[in-house]
């Protein structure tokens, strides 16, 4: 049975989809002594996997050399070992449509591979973030479609991801794990699983509870940020430090969370997930409001950089057309290497769009072919520094040297108080 299986770790898993969460996911169930199997339809990915080269940042390639050596882990394009599998995690992507729609396609076409090889004493989890339904809705009459019944012969369970990339103090190893089945014996299976491998386990009562945890998570987040990036307009406007402001509000003990403004959402979950949630509610004639303004604030953001930009080359006589611009970080937070959704993506397109030459430093994406760009980093040389019209920094890296980016005396728009400390007439800050 699959309850022992899983006690004495003789279980085999398997991962479906071995990037920023199913690989860092992969190696946990590794650690804790299980065999596990990854299957990705990117073949490159196997390929590197398999000579033990990770792509991932959080994931050394001694660790997945490791796993390897030890037998533990093998990487592959073939569903068909879903077969010899005891459980599976979907781990694949759940990006929005141009029309900021789900687009659950990938999850549809996991599934797909699933219902082919599903069989009894299999435990499906679902990791991927999407709308609250899916798991019950997309997946559940899928799998029960081949006459095996949930809950007794299969389990199915909905467990959110929550890693946070580049956070060293909070893994995939310890973040609590929240998981919900859809019958208890669905939970108690997953939870099983989760509590053998990683941090504290929440069991809540269904899939739904579960989906709808992460989108809380999330939207509380990205309507934060456009509340303090509201805040950090108006402050603007009125001659007042965003920054000082919220560093001293921070000093209550209670009651009060720091937020930061800044040029716009980034990654792959705050600007996304919460139009899962929006898009579903409407199903239930809910207008989801709080998300949409978030949405539409955060939104701006770029183009208030973009303005700010604009007031720094004016102190100097020049206009945007023409001038070097010079973009200091292109990942989409801090200390980390994805540029997906990353807002200075936003920004530099706006600045190329009105005439600008474009140049970037980032010391984590040596080269950038997203967003229509085609660039290579540039090393941050004391050079490169004074021969830029204006500089812009849009991702603060801890590794960059920021008292040479004020001593070139280029004016700097600065959307992350990175220059927190320096005091120069050539330092725009949001
Ligand atoms: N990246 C994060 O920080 C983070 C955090 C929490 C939750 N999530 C959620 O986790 C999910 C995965 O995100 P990610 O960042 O790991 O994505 P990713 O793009 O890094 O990795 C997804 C992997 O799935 C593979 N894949 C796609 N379709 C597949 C298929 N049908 N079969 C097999 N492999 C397939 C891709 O090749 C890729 O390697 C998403 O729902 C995301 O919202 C991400």
């Amino acid at each position: 049975m699959l309850r022992e299986k899983l006690q004495s770790k003789e279980a085999r898993l398997g991962v479906i989809g071995l990037g920023y969460v199913g690989l860092p996911l992969s190696m946990e169930f590794v650690r804790a002594g299980f065999r596990v199997v990854g299957i990705d339809n990117d073949a490159e990915k196997v390929r590197k996997l398999g000579e033990g080269e990770s792509y991932i940042q959080d994931v050394p390639s001694e660790r997945v050399r490791a796993a390897l050596d030890a037998g533990l882990f093998e990487a592959t394009t073939d569903y068909a070992v879903l077969e010899t599998l005891d459980a599976v995690d979907i781990c694949v992507p759940t990006p929005l449509r141009k029309t900021k729609d789900p687009d659950i396609s990938y999850v549809r076409s996991a599934v797909a591979e699933i219902v082919k090889y599903l069989h009894k004493q299999m435990l499906v989890i679902l990791d991927s973030t999407t709308y609250p339904g899916t798991t019950d809705e997309v997946i559940l009459s899928r799998l029960e479609a081949t006459g095996l019944q949930v809950g007794e012969d299969f389990y199915l369970a909905f467990s959110p991801e929550r890693v946070d990339p580049g956070n060293e103090e909070w893994t995939t190893r310890n973040i609590p794990k929240v998981v919900g089945g859809v019958t208890p014996a669905c939970t108690e299976h997953a939870a099983l699983l989760y509590s053998q491998t990683l941090g504290p386990v929440v069991p809540v009562s269904s899939t739904k509870v579960a989906e709808m945890v992460k989108l809380l998570e999330n939207t509380f987040r990205s309507v934060n940020i456009g509340l303090v990036n509201e805040i950090a307009l108006m402050s603007d406007r009125m001659g007042i430090d965003v920054w000082e402001v919220i560093d001293a509000a921070a000093t209550k003990p209670f009651g009060f969370m720091p937020f930061y403004p800044g040029p716009g959402l980034g990654g792959h979950c705050i600007p996304i997930d919460p139009f899962y949630l929006s898009w579903k509610a409407k199903e239930s004639g809910f207008e989801a409001r709080f998300i949409e303004l978030a949405g539409v604030v955060n939104g701006s953001m770029p183009y208030h950089v973009v303005s700010k930009v604009v007031d720094a080359l004016n102190e100097i006589g020049r206009a945007i057309k023409g001038s070097k611009i010079l973009v200091l970080g292109v990942a989409y937070k801090e200390d980390i290497d994805d540029v997906r959704e990353a807002p200075a993506l936003d920004v530099m397109k706006l600045l190329q769009e009105k005439g600008a030459v474009l140049s970037y430093s980032d010391p984590y994406v040596p080269t950038l072919h997203d967003g229509g760009f085609s660039l290579e980093s540039s090393e941050l040389t004391p050079q490169l520094l004074r021969e830029a019209d204006c500089i812009v920094i849009t991702t603060a890296h801890s590794s960059v040297d920021y008292k040479a980016v004020v001593d070139s005396g280029t004016p700097v728009v600065d959307t992350r108080n990175a220059l927190k400390g320096f005091s120069a007439d050539h330092i725009l800050t949001l």
